[in-house]
């Protein structure tokens, strides 16, 4: 034990009951709403998931009408909301900040602060993000925002808000597939967050806030950045092998490899590294998705040379940061993207939670100082 005692991260302490996801770390396993996700991901769209994790089933196409009206229409910001955001993109705020300055303003135009936690209100959540992170994005460009457009989906409205113009079919289909492979994923930090606040009987504007919050953090939602750098300069350098050596040498991770949960392959990483590379394929654009390959190959390899004891291959954020890149996203929107998706997670969680709830309470071990006595300011050393 050092001096702040043995710390606590809570693995394999199970905490909740939930039917919304279910990792298998061992056989590198992910079923979202009891469907593999490579079976899911590429092939709905993030209304459809949404609507399996909130209702246990696939919506038929009436019910998914309905739901994409449902949602489309709660899209709008009110301006105070709109003021915000503008005000933090002046400022040079973060994305996700301004994410969660915006979000939890939200709260100004409807009823939402109400702890009534219900499906309308976790609509009007997951709406109402995407838009925020556009007018956000629009006002550092200088630009003006742009409304949403109910007769767009969700991953399209989002292009068409962050551009101003319609978005290609296979760029909705990338971030489509994005949104629906990162939407949940047990107990991560973030959604853990938005049950605890949920659990107290607060309302479902502050539990998103507060899991806005815990994704904020590298540790959470933030290797995309650091994985594009890296792809990028074995890119331009033409030369994955002297990259990823310089890295391991100067004793620092490889972003992208890894994951705690994980010991076998990130099943999430196939499904995207098949995104990117249908995306690639047909984009005509300067193609990182080959040197992300490589890059791939030669990290694995040299890991399993210096951790032979240690599985460590491609996570996640490795090809989400090559598909969103491709997509045309800038590093600075790719936590607040992940945020756009992991909502649809949070709410779900939220209700779920609301619905056989008890206050979340753990205990912490004392180990502090015992039996002192009170000593008045003037005779204490
Ligand atoms: N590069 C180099 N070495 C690594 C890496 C890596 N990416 N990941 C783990 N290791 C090594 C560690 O140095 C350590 O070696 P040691 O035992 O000789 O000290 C050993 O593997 C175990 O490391 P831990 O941190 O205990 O392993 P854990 O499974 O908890 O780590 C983590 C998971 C934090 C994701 C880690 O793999 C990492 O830092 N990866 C790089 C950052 C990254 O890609 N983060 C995104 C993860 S995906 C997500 O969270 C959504």
């Amino acid at each position: 034990m050092n001096d702040a005692g043995p710390s606590f991260g809570l693995e394999d302490v199970t905490v909740a009951q939930t039917r919304l996801s279910s990792i298998d770390g061992e056989e590198g396993a992910l079923l979202i709403g009891g469907y593999p996700v490579e079976d899911i991901a590429p092939n709905a769209t993030y209304e459809e998931e949404l609507y399996l994790l909130l209702h246990d089933s696939l919506p038929n196409a009436e019910e998914l009408r309905d739901f994409q009206a449902d949602l489309a229409r709660r899209r709008s910001i009110p301006d105070e909301v709109a003021s915000v955001v503008r005000r933090a993109a002046r400022e040079g705020r973060p994305a996700m900040d301004a994410l969660r300055m915006g979000l939890a303003a939200v709260t100004l135009s409807t009823d939402l602060g109400d702890p009534s936690a219900t499906e309308a209100k976790a609509l009007r959540v997951v709406a109402a993000m995407p838009t925020i992170v556009a007018a956000y994005w629009r006002f550092r460009q200088g630009a003006d925002p742009v409304s949403p457009r109910t007769a767009l989906g969700h991953a399209a409205n989002y292009l068409y808000m962050l551009r101003g113009e319609e978005p290609s079919r296979s760029a909705v289909r990338g971030l489509e597939t994005y949104l629906n492979t990162v939407i949940d994923h047990g107990l991560n930090a973030s959604t853990f967050a938005a049950r605890t606040v949920v659990s107290t009987e607060s309302d479902i504007v502050s539990a998103a806030t507060a899991a806005v919050g815990a994704l904020k953090g590298p540790l959470h939602g933030g290797a995309p950045g650091p994985v594009l750098n890296m792809i990028q300069e074995a890119h331009d350098r033409g030369n994955c092998e002297e990259v990823v050596r310089a890295r391991l040498d100067a004793g620092e991770r490889l972003m992208g490899f890894g994951h705690r949960v994980y010991r076998a392959r990130d099943p999430r990483a196939d499904v995207l590294s098949a995104a990117a590379e249908e995306f690639y394929a047909g984009a005509g654009r300067e193609n990182v998705f080959e040197t992300a390959r490589e890059l791939e190959a030669v990290g694995s390899r040299l890991l399993a040379e210096r951790k032979p004891d240690r599985r460590l291959e491609t996570n996640v954020e490795f090809y989400t940061a090559v598909l969103l890149h491709g997509i045309g996203f800038p590093a600075e929107l790719f936590s607040p993207t992940f945020a756009v998706s992991r909502v649809g997670g949070w709410v779900a969680h939220a209700l779920e939670q609301k619905r056989n709830n008890r206050l979340v309470r753990p205990v912490a071990r004392y180990d502090g100082a015992e039996g002192r006595t009170w000593t008045p300011i003037g005779e204490r050393e």
